[in-house]
């Protein structure tokens, strides 16, 4: 068997992305990015992660007492690619701090999993740790996925706590005769796509990938809204945006108050007050990133 058939077979099977930690007997920090983490073992509960025996974080782990595996979710692959590479000082940018066990790991990550070291196997060239799993955490955000050489995200991210029984979001996609969709210009793209995620939108799509995105599609349940650079109709179309607001997205949301709390939180202003209208629904305005009213609203609870 060539390594390039095995690794490019391998490539197809989906794995998630862990940032693995322990500290030294020094006290100095070591972690490397591991899609090879698994469950191993039910009772005892045991994990099993492959460490790469020229790894320079190798020693440090297989003399080590416990390290704790941060599963990584959306927006962290950068996190995932500082951990890979040779050389540089990966806890720097200190968004690892002390949590399970006080190892480091990541607050934001889909899950950890803290273990004591339960035995080191030889795998050919690398090294199977097996770890028996002391505590655990579990956290809202998508976990990233990395298959075919790149990572990806499952399309529906949501808080757990959001999600009802049967999750629009994992519908699949309509017909493509059912399907049209709104463009927003918008001046800051990112930011405005972040304010609708807050709404309950997902991002299925940004174009580019990386860096400041121009475009970004976002669905939520069947509604679809794509959010775009604000100089797209002139450049594509000779039609220069027009001053001013000239859409209002209305949004309906299960509970108005905890909606606008949220948005409070983060500063976005509130252009109008909850009112009951008369045909059931309470309303409220708040504006996007860009300035542009959204209409926030509910069913009037009797
Ligand atoms: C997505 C991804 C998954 C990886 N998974 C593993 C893994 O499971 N085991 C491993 O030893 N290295 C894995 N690596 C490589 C390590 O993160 C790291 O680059 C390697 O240990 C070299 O580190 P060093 O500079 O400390 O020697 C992975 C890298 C990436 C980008």
């Amino acid at each position: 068997m060539d390594t390039v058939s095995f690794t490019s077979a391998m490539a197809r099977v989906p794995t998630p992305v862990t940032v693995v930690a322990t500290y030294g007997p020094d006290g100095v920090p070591y972690g490397f990015t591991a899609s090879s983490f698994c469950s191993a073992s039910l009772d005892p509960p045991l994990v099993l992660v492959c460490l790469d025996k020229g790894a320079s974080t190798h020693p440090a782990f297989t003399a080590a007492e416990r390290f704790l595996v941060s599963v990584l979710g959306r927006g962290q692959h950068q996190v995932a690619r500082r951990f890979a590479t040779s050389g540089i000082d990966r806890f720097a940018a200190g968004d690892l701090r002390p949590l399970e066990l006080g190892l480091p790991g990541l607050p934001g990550a889909s899950a950890r999993i803290a273990c004591t070291l339960h035995s080191v196997l030889d795998a050919g060239d690398h090294t199977a740790l097996l770890g028996r799993v002391e505590r655990t955490f579990v956290g809202d955000r998508t976990p990233l996925v990395h298959v075919d050489r790149r990572f990806h995200h499952p399309a529906q991210d949501r808080p757990a706590s959001a999600r009802r029984t049967a999750d629009p979001d994992s519908r699949s996609q309509p017909p493509m005769q059912e399907r049209a969709f709104p463009l927003i210009f918008a001046d800051r793209v990112g930011a405005t796509a972040e304010f609708y995620e807050l709404l309950g939108f997902t991002r299925q799509s940004q174009n580019p990938p990386e860096g400041e995105p121009a475009y970004i599609g976002l669905r939520r349940g069947t509604t679809e809204l794509a959010v775009v650079s604000a100089d797209w109709p002139a450049a594509q179309c000779g039609v220069p945006s027009a001053p001013g607001p000239c859409f209002e997205m209305f949004v309906l949301v299960d509970d108005l108050d905890t909606t606008l709390k949220q948005l409070a939180d983060i500063r976005v202003p509130l252009l109008r007050a909850p009112a009951d209208m008369p045909w059931g629904e309470r309303i409220a305005h708040v504006a996007d990133p860009d300035g542009n009213p959204v209409a926030v609203a509910c069913a009037i609870h009797s």
